[in-house]
């Protein structure tokens, strides 16, 4: 199996024993699916926007709970970490007989129980893929899906997820995925992986890839005005992070997609003016409103992380641009009627979330080879 990089894909090649396939009792194609590592339902609510039925979501973070149920309809969260719950458990969550989906992005850079004691390698950053795999093959689900980062695929947890995979009989196919063809006006890009018992597994394309990439002016060109340090009197979530004296400065002296070599030298970082700086230019910068953005990480809301300064307010992008280039919608709700946003946490979740709509592409990929399997019952 080819693990360079590029499309990998494999038709299962023996029938394999699967729960109930196709339609549910109402005639329809469905997909009953577990999210583990849910966050605040990035992945979860695209796949139910693609029809698929999110069940449950398992996060170690309590604070997730509330934008995860407000806005996956029908789903609970279970406060967990992942690394203490048993195939019994997880079986338990699945509706008996359903096409089960296994969902999970595990995080890059875990905080939990799971690395007490243990000394860091820097491929243990990445070990939580590991529960993830551990949890597929003790339940073999219909269907798996996981997203992360581009560069997971030179790990060897990410080869070992694989072979896994493979070794169980699973088509699994996996590949880089740029989210503007996804239709984000967000120039990210993430590692998709399926994987099916049912028939070949495909990583889908995004409908936009042909086109020119939507921009920061069209996803968040209206969105009302605001100071640093502010929040909207309508929208708790509309919150930009105050900047100090210097950095106002610097904000002020910034154009759209310039570099902190524009600014006079007296308001450059001491480092600034030591080195020629070229591998730090896109931090103190501003995104430009007729490209997308660039990656929205979860310290968007500092201007010193990133190119995360508004194209022409003297501001970082508010918790809410910084959602709405996430590809969530306007109206998801991150927060309880009445509550401030916290921009650490918030922020965090916001950039550590799957795109809404790479989650959607994926579920309806995962429907079409359901039904696909159907008719070749
Ligand atoms: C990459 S984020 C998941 C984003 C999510 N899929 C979404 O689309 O919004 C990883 C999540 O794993 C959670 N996490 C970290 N360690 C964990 C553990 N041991 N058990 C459960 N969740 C954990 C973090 O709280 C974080 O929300």
């Amino acid at each position: 199996m080819d693990m360079g990089g590029g499309t990998t894909s494999r038709i299962r090649p023996e029938p394999q024993t699967v729960h109930s396939v196709g339609p549910d009792a109402s005639g329809r194609d469905s997909i009953a699916a577990v999210d583990v590592f849910c966050g605040l339902g990035g992945l979860s609510f695209g796949l139910a926007a693609a029809g698929v039925d999110v069940v449950a979501g398992l996060d170690v973070d309590g604070s997730c709970r509330y934008p995860f149920e407000a806005n996956v309809t029908g789903a609970k969260f279970i406060e967990r970490d992942v690394c203490d719950v048993t195939a019994e458990e997880l079986s338990a969550l699945w509706p008996e007989g359903a096409t089960r989906l296994l969902a999970g992005c595990a995080p890059c850079q875990p905080f939990s129980s799971y690395r007490k004691n243990v000394c860091p390698s820097s491929d243990d950053r990445w070990a939580l893929l590991r529960e993830l795999g551990r949890l597929v093959e003790e339940t073999q689900p219909e269907f798996v899906t996981t997203e992360n980062v581009p560069r997971i695929q030179g790990k060897a947890v990410f080869g070992d997820f694989v072979t896994m995979l493979d070794r169980l009989g699973y088509s699994v196919d996996y590949r880089i995925c740029r989210c503007t063809d996804y239709g984000l006006a967000q120039d990210r890009r993430r590692l998709v992986l399926v994987a099916s018992r049912i028939s070949a597994a495909v990583v889908p394309e995004g409908a936009r890839r042909d086109r020119p990439a939507r921009t920061v002016k069209q996803a968040i060109g209206n969105l009302p005005s605001l100071e640093a340090g502010d929040t909207h009197e309508a929208d708790p979530v509309h919150r930009s992070r105050g900047l100090s004296a210097l950095n106002r400065q610097r904000m002020a002296a910034s154009e759209p997609g310039g570099t902190w070599h524009d600014w006079p030298v007296d308001l450059r970082a001491p480092c600034h003016r030591r080195t020629s700086g070229a591998a730090f230019k896109n931090v103190y910068a501003r995104m430009c409103w007729d490209k997308p953005s660039p990656t929205i990480t979860t310290y968007f809301h500092n201007f010193g992380a990133g190119r995360f300064g508004h194209p022409e307010q003297n501001r970082t992008i508010s918790l809410r641009e910084a959602a709405i280039l996430q590809g969530f919608p306007v109206d998801y709700r991150f927060t309880p009627d009445g509550e401030a946003a916290p921009l650490t946490t918030l922020g965090r979740h916001i950039g550590n979330a799957v795109p809404p709509p790479l989650g959607e592409a994926i579920g309806r990929s995962l429907l079409t080879n359901l039904r696909e399997a159907g008719v070749h019952e």
